[in-house]
């Protein structure tokens, strides 16, 4: 079993690079802010596009960059006030000593400087520079007068510099910036508060030391409800079986890989749980035991006992503390009578059910689902799985809540 951490951050970014030796690292942030969840949309300062190239940022961020303030095809596309109504948040990182000073004048004299004038978004600056030109009088008076606006002043780092002096004047890493522009933004959600463990991925049940019986789940929709709760300020814990995904930012992980191994890492982590959520696709039988040895062609004919492995959903609705439980039923066939089945025999708060099977594959990027609950329903229609869980995680939310305010 492994443990990973990683951290999250808002819907729709405006990332200003600005002209220094750290915008290399730009292109990292903005890797870490789209696995985050976080649109990316990147404006370069002349300065910066001598460092580092448009193109690098336009790979990574899916989108056009934004460079100079005249360049009229791009205006006419999303013009710099389109940009500035658009962010949730304008982060600029690296910050030179140069952009602090102008944006304290109230300069618009670049796309940047410009944008965050007429933005009403939140402004955050990681600042980037000599450790000489970080303590200057003047540098150090624009960040007052910044910090007196509200601006989110995000480090910097001290240590070593690029150019060979030590002191206060690196940017923060990457992981550090993301990590502090989105767990703020996740508090006072509407899971903020609670603790949400969802299980996602296959498991893995070892036949011998080199094969094992596994299914087709690409644990997309499991990771997509975790990140979706973690915005809603849920502390999340996501135990996942073997799946090539990206931890969410903020969430905690546990990687495990056969049924009885999730198992036991769901149980090690009820105490506190307030919610759960099943989207593992958990092996239902295991080989009765795991060959030491490779098993060797030797017969026509091989029979491999299996033993039904523990349910772990049933079994969290049956802990006298239970959380709210809701599992996931994937169906090729009458999908509706056989997930309100499940929801009685488990005795589950709320089941998602989903038809699965050749049309509807396993490692899709949308997805539609039902909820059924004893004594309602509510479809949520086809979309993106991101958009589905996040309609998912408000609407379990609402449930929580009324559940609580009932008690
Ligand atoms: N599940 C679980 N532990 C298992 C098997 C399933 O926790 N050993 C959970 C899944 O995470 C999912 C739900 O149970 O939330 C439904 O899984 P499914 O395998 O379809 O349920 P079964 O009760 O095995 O139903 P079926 O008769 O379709 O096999």
């Amino acid at each position: 079993m492994t443990h990973e951490a990683q951290t999250v951050l808002p819907r729709r970014i405006l990332l200003g690079v600005t002209g220094g030796i750290a915008a290399y690292k730009a292109a990292d942030l903005v890797r870490r802010l789209r696995e985050g969840g976080a649109e990316v949309q990147v404006i370069l300062t002349e300065g910066a596009a001598r460092f580092v190239t448009p193109m690098t940022f336009q790979a990574l961020s899916g989108r056009p960059v934004r460079v100079g303030l005249w360049d009229e095809a791009a205006e006419a596309a999303m013009g710099h006030i389109e940009l500035a109504r658009w962010a949730e948040l304008v982060l600029v990182a690296p910050a030179s000593a140069d952009f602090l000073a102008r944006l304290a004048a109230g300069m618009a004299n670049d796309l940047l400087t410009t944008t965050c004038l007429a933005t009403t978004a939140p402004i955050a600056v990681a600042p980037a520079m000599n450790q000489q030109m970080w303590s200057a009088a003047a540098t150090q008076a624009n960040i007052t007068t910044l910090r007196q606006r509200s601006v989110r002043v995000l480090g910097p780092g001290v240590g070593s510099q690029a150019c060979g002096e030590q002191g206060a004047g690196r940017l923060l890493e990457p992981a550090d910036i993301a990590a502090q522009v989105l767990s703020s933004s996740a508090d006072g959600g509407l899971l903020s508060g609670r603790h949400i463990v969802i299980t996602a991925g296959p498991t893995r049940e070892p036949i011998d030391p080199v094969r094992f019986l596994s299914n087709r789940s690409s644990g997309k929709m499991g990771f997509a409800v975790a990140q979706a709760a973690r915005e809603a300020g849920a502390r999340v814990t996501l135990i996942s079986g073997p799946v090539h995904l990206p931890t969410p930012l903020g969430v905690e992980r546990i990687n495990v890989e056969t049924a009885a191994q999730m198992y036991a890492a769901v149980h090690a982590v009820m105490d506190d749980c307030d919610v759960y959520i099943g989207a593992a696709a958990v092996a239902d039988y295991t080989p009765h035991c795991c060959a030491e040895n490779k098993i060797k062609k030797t017969s026509d004919t091989l029979d491999l006992h299996l033993e039904k492995s523990p349910d772990i959903l049933a079994s969290v609705a049956a802990l006298s503390k239970r959380p709210y439980v809701v599992g996931f039923a994937a169906e090729t066939t009458n999908v509706e009578a056989h997930a309100l089945a499940k929801l009685e025999r488990k005795k589950l708060d709320l089941i998602a059910a989903n038809e699965v099977g050749a049309e509807r594959a396993f490692d899709r990027d949308d997805n539609a689902l039902l909820l059924l609950w004893s004594g309602g329903r509510q479809a949520l229609g086809l979309q993106s799985k991101a958009d589905l869980a996040r309609e998912f995680i408000t609407f379990i939310a609402h449930r929580v809540s009324a559940r609580s305010d009932g008690e």
